[in-house]
């Protein structure tokens, strides 16, 4: 884990409200592992700018436009605006300073290679499923639930087809795809493939029903989780969690930021998660 100071290379909106944001990032591409994150920093800003954690997309290589540097290493970041930060963010250019923390936090384990694995990503939840999905189409037959509540929040499916995943969207108002909730199409997946494993994020409401739905059938599942971030290195405890088995004699608490954001849903207390989460838990 690195601070960079580091520049932004491109940040163009891909949907109403939700921005892809491309970061010169040496060494992202050999350090990053799927499902971890960053904290972003524009340098020189005055408050309420501090760090904000958000997943990374991809990390690649860019070709340079002829400035001596044979080839630019980069991550990308897609963010939907929601409040101060993100409303900063909106408004910067190529070119703009900024800083990286990361790469933090615990990512996915990749599971078994000859297992199905399907990936459910609610709205901007689908952001740490993309390097998942690259890493796991290597050797596993990957599919992609994507919900939101319209069309707008339907973002880089092609992207994911691109890689050969077999995608499924739906949306709540019918906009486009399937009209109803991705948990609906979950459990018909998993009907028809009961031994796949499960990867999602998305709004804590579709954590906690894909939770339920795995747990009914036994079905391995893993989650990534967004609890409010100060530090996002084990350091102020703002981001703790209740894990599996906590109660007031026997405390438990997992930092979402150290020890997540990706967790075994057997490591945490579903009872409690939601309550905990409800101050703006889970992704947008
Ligand atoms: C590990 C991790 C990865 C994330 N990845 C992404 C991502 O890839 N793309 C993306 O758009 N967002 C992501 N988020 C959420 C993102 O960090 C927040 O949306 C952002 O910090 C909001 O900043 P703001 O100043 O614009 O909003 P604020 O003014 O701070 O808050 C606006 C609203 O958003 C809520 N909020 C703030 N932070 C979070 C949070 N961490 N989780 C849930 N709700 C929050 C607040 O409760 C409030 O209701 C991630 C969060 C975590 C913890
Ligand atoms: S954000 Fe500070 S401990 Fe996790």
């Amino acid at each position: 884990m690195k601070n960079h100071k580091t520049i932004i290379l491109s940040n163009q909106e891909i949907s109403p409200g939700y921005y892809r944001m491309r970061i010169l990032a040496p060494e992202y591409s050999r350090l990053a592992k799927p499902g971890q994150f960053v904290m972003f920093r524009v340098q020189r800003s005055l408050p309420p700018l501090l760090r904000r954690p958000f997943g990374i997309f991809r990390a690649g290589f860019m070709a340079s436009d002829c400035d001596g540097m044979a080839e630019k290493e980069f991550i990308e970041i897609l963010y939907k605006v929601v409040g101060s930060g993100t409303e900063i963010m909106q408004e910067l250019h190529q070119g703009d300073r900024v800083e990286l923390l990361g790469p933090l936090g615990r990512g996915f384990d990749l599971g078994d290679p000859h297992e199905e694995k399907i990936l459910v990503g609610g709205g901007i939840g689908l952001v740490p499923l993309y390097m998942l999905a690259e890493k796991l189409i290597e050797t596993s037959q990957v599919r992609l639930l994507m919900g939101g509540r319209t069309r707008n929040d339907i973002i880089t499916v092609t992207e994911f087809e691109r890689l050969g995943v077999e995608t499924y969207v739906s949306t709540e108002d019918g906009s486009l795809g399937e009209e109803g909730l991705v948990t609906q199409v979950l459990q018909r997946k998993l009907d028809k493939y009961p031994k796949a494993s499960v990867y999602a994020c998305g709004p804590m409401p579709m954590i906690d029903a894909v939770q339920r739905i795995c747990a009914e059938r036994g079905t391995s599942l893993q989650v990534s989780l967004e609890a409010l971030m100060a530090c996002g290195v084990g350091a102020c405890l703002g981001c703790v969690v209740k894990g599996a088995g906590h109660s007031t004699e026997n405390p438990r608490y997992l930092c979402t930021c150290k020890e997540g954001p990706v967790f075994y849903a057997e490591e945490l207390d579903w009872n409690r998660l939601e309550q905990q989460n409800s101050a703006g838990g889970g992704c947008h």
